[in-house]
């Protein structure tokens, strides 16, 4: 079986930002209070007229670039985003036919905050499968359009933002996908969830008066969630591959909270340099944040060819897991 490896990287956030000091002005929050408690300073937001598929044709075209081929040399696009164009046709139709890639196939890949990684996944299970040889997963979300910024609870938290990573064989087996772990829990499903719009509650004007189209959170419930999945995804993902937190050249957790990530990587015993924390910039973009998150990375240096990577998520269902990779470029 062939090893898949991340073979090019692109990302794209919308040039508007909002600061805590603008949100200060529309709900009632501080500058201290949001810093100390999420670790966010500013997020980007799309302007209206641009939607998640025009992100995520943006993010795709620095991938292919970076790489140095056309669309049409895919195989395969997934589109990893709650917050598609439309229920249908897919997110993955509407940028595959943006970016003029020909005979390829896709879909869209709805896990919520855990959506990249699980495309990751994916993505690298199709190319090791020996059926595919270059894979885009994009991962693309304008959680502005789904959040209600009169709900300071949740407004503060969510920016917009879309990243590629282009999936393809390693010619070398060091390199690339090593294991994964992946856990999904439904039982937690209540605690974040958008209630309308979908079969069980279709759009309707009651559902837009009591605002059931917006993000609903326990934030308490997701948050000891969080912390606790985390940790545990990625301890036995590494026990069982023999690796400890000193091992790791990078850690790059999904950008929900400043105290998740820090939680995971103080109980995982890895030094603060090891640790990719870039929600200060961006909030919590969904499935944005680990392609941001390892663009970050590998531009200060912090992620080179040969390091150990793990990739860890925790979202709305629940979903959660981690995925350890050599890094190859
Ligand atoms: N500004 C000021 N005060 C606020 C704000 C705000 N923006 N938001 C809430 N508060 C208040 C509350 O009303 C509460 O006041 P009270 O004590 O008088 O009732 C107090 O602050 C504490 O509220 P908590 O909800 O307990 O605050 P907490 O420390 O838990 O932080 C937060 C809230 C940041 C939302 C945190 O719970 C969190 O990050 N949860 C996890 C979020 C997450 O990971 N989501 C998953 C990813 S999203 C996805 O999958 C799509």
């Amino acid at each position: 079986m062939p090893k898949a490896k991340i073979s090019a990287l692109g990302c794209y956030v919308p040039p508007r930002l909002l600061t805590n000091f603008d949100l200060e002005k529309m709900v009632d929050t501080s500058n201290e209070w949001i810093l100390e408690r999420t670790g966010i300073v500013e997020r980007h937001i799309a302007a209206p007229d641009v939607a998640t598929s025009d992100m995520a044709v943006e993010a795709a075209r620095v991938a292919l670039a970076q790489r140095g081929i056309e669309a049409s040399d895919l195989d395969a696009l997934l589109v990893c985003t709650v917050t598609p164009d439309m229920y249908f046709p897919s997110t993955a139709c509407l940028v595959q036919h943006r970016l003029g890639a020909k005979k390829i196939w896709g879909f869209d890949l709805i896990a919520a905050c855990s959506s990249f990684l699980y495309g990751m996944g994916v993505g690298a299970h199709l190319v090791m499968a020996g059926t595919h040889k270059k894979v885009l997963v994009i991962g693309a979300d304008t959680m502005s359009r789904i959040i209600d910024y009169t709900d300071r609870s949740t407004c503060i938290l969510f920016g917009d933002g879309a990243g590629a990573m282009l999936i393809e064989p390693s010619e070398d087996d060091n390199y690339g996908l090593i294991d994964f772990l992946y856990e999904i829990d439904g039982s937690g499903g209540d605690a974040l969830k958008m209630p309308a719009g979908g079969s069980r509650m279709p759009p309707s004007h009651e559902t837009v008066d009591r605002k059931l189209h917006y993000v609903h959170q326990d934030g308490q419930a997701v948050f000891k969630y969080a912390v606790r999945k985390m940790y545990e995804a990625c301890r036995e993902l590494l026990a069982r591959n023999n690796v400890t937190g000193k091992d790791l050249g990078c850690l790059i957790c999904h950008q929900a909270n400043r105290r998740i990530i820090q939680a995971t990587a103080d109980r995982l015993g890895m030094p603060p340099e090891k640790v990719i924390i870039n929600i200060d910039r961006y909030g919590n973009t969904t499935s944005a944040t680990l392609p941001l998150a390892t663009r970050d990375a590998l531009t200060q240096g912090r992620l080179k060819k040969g390091d150990l990577v793990v990739y860890a998520a925790v979202g709305a269902g629940f979903t959660a897991g981690a995925s350890l990779w050599r890094w190859a470029y």
